[in-house]
């Protein structure tokens, strides 16, 4: 894992182009996974009615050509960047994207937060949510081989 300087953590939403199969997903974790080990990303993908909120972070110009890519990704549209910092400490540890699907209010108070500080805190508040509940899994009960 590079630890070099610092970081940008960079935060997302989009609208899915058309409805996601579990085989869509587990594609785009894939690619994910693949991708983002080998240029030091980390991060989560959430995912509810349609709608996508990602969690990246890693060295800064390696996000930028990331979201370059994902912004032509037609399987998702109306990429908007909602959040971005510098960081020193990473909040998601591992190289495997983690993937959750949160509850209706909470994934909503990021989408329709107004204010770029009510937007951090939507965004403080998925990422513990994440973390624990990704804690909370058995290591094996996972999905995909990671
Ligand atoms: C919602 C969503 C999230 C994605 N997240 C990542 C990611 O974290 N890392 C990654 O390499 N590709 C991700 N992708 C796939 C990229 O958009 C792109 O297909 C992939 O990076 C290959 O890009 P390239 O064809 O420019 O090489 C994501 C796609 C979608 C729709």
């Amino acid at each position: 894992m590079s630890t070099d300087g610092e970081l940008k953590y960079l935060v997302y939403t989009s609208v899915a182009t058309r409805e996601m199969s579990p085989s869509d997903l587990e594609s785009i974790l894939h690619t994910a996974r693949t991708h983002n080990e080998r240029a030091g990303i980390t991060g989560a993908l959430l995912y509810r009615d349609d709608s996508f909120i990602q969690f990246l972070e890693g060295p800064p110009a390696e996000i930028d050509s990331l979201m370059d890519s994902i912004a032509a990704d037609d399987r998702h549209s109306h990429v908007r960047v909602v959040l971005v910092e510098r960081i020193t400490e990473r909040s998601f540890g591992d190289w495997r994207m983690g993937f959750g699907i949160p509850e209706k209010s909470r994934f909503a108070d990021l989408t329709d937060a107004t204010s770029y500080e009510d937007v951090k805190r939507a965004a403080e508040d998925l990422s513990i949510w994440f973390t624990v509940n990704e804690r909370r899994q058995s290591p094996v009960a996972g999905f995909g081989s990671g």
